[in-house]
C-alpha cells in the first residue's frame, strides 16, 4: 500500500508539520508551547475549535521564510515516503507574514525553492483564507494570491471555522482569485451540513470541495454534485479522528461514490489526525474492501481534478 503511487489535493502545509518538527523550533526560539503536545510526543487538543488554537500556536513558531522553506522539506519527504507522487498544499499568506503582499512572495520563493528540492515529489499551491479571520482578511489573502497566480499557485481556497459568517460573505475574495486564473475550492459540508455545501455552491462556484461528505443527507445535492462534476476532497482518516462519523464504517466515502460522486482521499493535516497517506489507503482497504483497481480510480479521479496544467498531468500520468 505504501508503494502504491498517490495523488493527493487536500493537505493543509502547516498542518501536516510533524510535532517533533514544531517542538524543535519552539525550542529554538524559546517560544512556550510546551502545552499543545501530549505526553508521546502527539498534538494535543479536545476538540475542532480547540484544534484550530493549537493549529494556530503551531503556527506561532514559523516565524520566517526559511522556517518555511524547512517546513515544505519536511512535508514532502514525508508525503513522497508513502508513494505520494503529486500534492496539492493549502498555503496561508495569514501565517507568511500576515498577509502582506510583500512578504507572502518571500515566503512563497522560500517553499517553492524548497519543493524543486524533493524531485520525487510534485506540489502545487492553494492559497487558503481563514474563514474565522472574517472576510475582510480573506481579501488581502485572495490579493495575495492574486498577485502570485502562476504555474506554482494554481487555486484558492478556504478553511478554518464552518460556522462562522456565510460563503457569500467571501464572495468577493473567491471572484478576485478566479478572475486571476485561479481554479477554486472551499471547505465545506465538514461540520456544516449539506446546506453548507449548497450555500458555497451557490456563492462560490467551487469546482471542488474539501470534505463535502455531509451532502450525504441531501440526495438532490448529491445529484448535482454527480452532475456538475464536484470533485470532493474526502479526508476520511480526518473525519473520524475528530468525531464528525464515529467508524469508518459510517463514513459516507463508498455511498457517495456509489452515487456517482467524483471523490478523491486525503488527509488534511496528516500528524494533528495521526494519518498518512498509506492508513488512508490501508483503512478503506480493510473496512470498504477496496482494491487496487478502486485506487486506481480515486487517483484518476484526484489528477482529473488537479488544478495543475495538462503539461504537468502528462507527468504524472
Ligand atoms: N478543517 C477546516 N480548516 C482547517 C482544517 C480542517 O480540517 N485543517 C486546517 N484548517
Ligand atoms: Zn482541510
Amino acid at each position: 500500500m505504501r508503494e502504491l503511487p498517490k495523488v493527493e489535493l487536500h493537505l493543509h502545509l502547516e498542518g501536516a508539520a510533524p510535532p517533533a518538527f514544531i517542538r524543535g523550533l519552539a525550542q529554538e526560539k524559546r517560544i512556550d508551547i510546551s502545552g499543545i503536545f501530549t505526553e508521546d510526543g502527539g498534538y494535543a487538543y479536545r476538540d475542532f475549535n480547540h484544534f484550530l488554537e493549537v493549529y494556530e500556536a503551531a503556527c506561532s513558531v514559523l516565524t520566517g521564510p526559511e522556517e518555511f522553506a524547512r517546513l515544505t522539506r519536511a512535508v514532502l519527504e514525508e508525503s513522497a515516503s508513502h508513494g505520494v507522487v503529486y500534492t496539492e498544499a493549502f498555503l496561508s499568506p495569514d501565517f507568511c507574514g500576515g498577509a502582506d503582499k510583500g512578504a507572502w512572495q518571500e515566503y512563497l520563493a522560500a517553499m517553492e525553492e524548497a519543493a524543486a528540492s524533493v524531485p520525487e515529489i510534485t506540489l502545487r499551491g492553494i492559497v487558503t483564507c481563514i474563514r474565522h479571520f472574517g472576510p475582510e482578511q480573506a481579501r488581502k489573502v485572495a490579493a495575495c494570491a492574486a498577485d502570485t497566480a502562476d504555474d506554482f499557485i494554481v487555486g484558492f481556497g478556504m478553511g478554518g471555522a464552518e460556522d462562522v459568517g456565510a460563503p457569500a460573505d467571501y464572495k468577493w475574495s473567491f471572484d478576485c482569485a478566479r478572475e486571476a486564473g485561479l481554479q477554486i475550492t472551499t471547505h465545506a459540508g465538514e461540520w456544516g451540513g449539506a446546506k453548507s455545501v449548497r450555500d458555497s455552491i451557490e456563492a462560490l462556484d467551487p469546482v471542488r470541495i474539501g470534505h463535502g461528505v455531509q451532502a450525504i443527507d441531501d440526495p438532490a445535492l448529491c445529484d448535482l454534485l454527480a452532475e456538475r462534476k464536484i470533485t470532493l476532497e474526502v479526508c476520511p482518516g480526518s473525519n473520524v479522528f475528530l468525531g464528525v462519523y464515529p467508524r469508518l464504517d459510517k463514513h459516507p466515502i463508498e455511498r457517495l461514490r456509489e452515487r456517482g460522486v467524483k471523490v478523491t482521499v486525503s488527509t488534511d493535516d496528516p500528524p494533528f489526525f495521526r494519518t498518512t497517506m498509506t492508513r488512508e489507503y490501508e483503512a478503506l482497504a480493510r473496512t470498504f474492501g477496496y482494491d487496487e483497481a478502486v485506487f486506481a480510480e480515486l487517483n484518476q479521479t484526484a489528477l482529473d481534478a488537479a488544478f495543475c496544467d495538462a503539461a504537468t498531468k502528462e507527468t504524472i500520468r
